[in-house]
């Protein structure tokens, strides 16, 4: 109730969570999605059809769910997913082929030479292309294969295939999915310049090699302090220079990046606002052929992967624990 009386202070008339967000919007607005919350809690349901129209697999496109055995491919809930996507009308992003965590056992324990590793590589990839073919509109091909002071990091992928998987993979998924749109995904593209210029270059540089890579997912796992909204429009303004889409991914605004002890106030929750409306007018001015979306890496504070990840008490989405739109939600909508 908190919550909802301080959303109301700072309506505008536009603070009605029974109309969708994407209605305001020019460009997607998406969430992660849970397929356990979306069966079975309706409030949960209700939220995901009405408010956004693009959906990312929060974790059932990964490789531990999707391939769990080396001739397994496991489509069930996937392909529930799909036809969800598909019944409501929601833009599906496939998040993500090729990472160094959640990994199967078998991936990780896997015995072969250089090519046999690349050719489990390939059929992994192409695998999925082919059955989500025209289903997925994107992919996540590549999640996070920059170290913080811009090497590359030194994955599985890399130790057995080479320095050259990256690019593998985005020839291995272009030619399964000509159609598909292509995205590198990371964390602290804004916070860390370093790591920024060091992915650009990279990505350029398979460009140049004549592979096909269309955007960049910025994740945004952030907090209210840091990024600083100038580093934000730093890399809002290279990317899209760059001619990268750009998919603010995986947006949530920590409240407590510092895992202290902590209490929940109302000043707090609106620097939380004002933080995600500072970055939708930033987003809001890069041309539109490079605004892929915003996607929030979740629905409601209750079910955000920080809580149980870091184990600490934080509330970093747009619905709080009983599913009431917070400031973060209504600031939102009003700066759409
Ligand atoms: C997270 C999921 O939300 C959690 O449920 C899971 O336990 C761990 O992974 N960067 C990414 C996402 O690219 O895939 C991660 O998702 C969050 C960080």
């Amino acid at each position: 109730m908190i919550l909802l009386s301080s959303c109301k202070k700072t309506e505008i008339g536009k603070c009605d969570d029974l109309q969708s967000l994407y209605s305001f919007s020019d460009f997607p607005i998406g969430f992660a999605i849970d397929m356990n919350e979306l069966n079975n809690d309706s409030h949960y349901y209700e939220i995901a059809v009405s408010q956004f129209n693009s959906v990312t697999p929060g974790n059932i496109f990964k490789p531990y769910y999707l391939h769990p055995a080396e001739s397994y491919f496991d489509w069930f809930e996937a392909d529930r997913l799909v036809e969800f996507c598909q019944n409501n009308n929601k833009r599906l992003h496939g998040h993500t082929l090729i990472w160094h965590n959640q990994l199967p056992d078998w991936i990780m324990n896997f015995q072969g030479s250089q090519s046999e590793w690349e050719l489990m590589f390939k059929e992994h990839i192409q695998t999925i292309c082919l059955h989500f073919k025209g289903k997925v509109k994107s992919w996540d091909v590549v999640n996070e294969a920059i170290n913080d002071n811009g090497t590359l990091r030194n994955t599985i992928w890399k130790q057995k295939i080479g320095n050259s998987y990256i690019e593998k993979a985005f020839r291995y998924a272009h030619e399964a999915d000509p159609d598909a749109f292509l995205f590198y995904n990371d964390y602290d593209i804004a916070l860390n310049e370093t790591k920024r210029k060091a992915i650009l270059s990279l990505l350029n540089n398979l460009r140049q090699r004549g592979v096909t890579v269309h955007g960049i997912g910025m994740q945004m796992h952030i907090s209210v302090v840091h990024p600083e909204n100038h580093q934000i429009a730093a890399a809002l303004k290279e990317l899209s220079e760059n001619d990268f889409k750009i998919h603010l991914s995986e947006v949530d605004i920590s409240l407590n990046p510092l895992s202290r002890e902590f209490e929940l106030t109302e000043e707090l929750l609106e620097r939380q606002a004002n933080k995600l409306a500072a970055i939708t007018l930033l987003y809001k001015e890069i041309p539109s052929r490079y605004q892929y979306g915003i996607t929030f890496w979740g629905v409601s504070d209750r079910n955000s992967w920080i809580r149980e990840h870091f184990n600490r008490d934080d509330y970093p989405l747009l619905f709080d624990d009983n599913y009431n739109p917070k400031p973060v939600y209504c600031k939102f909508k009003e700066t759409l």
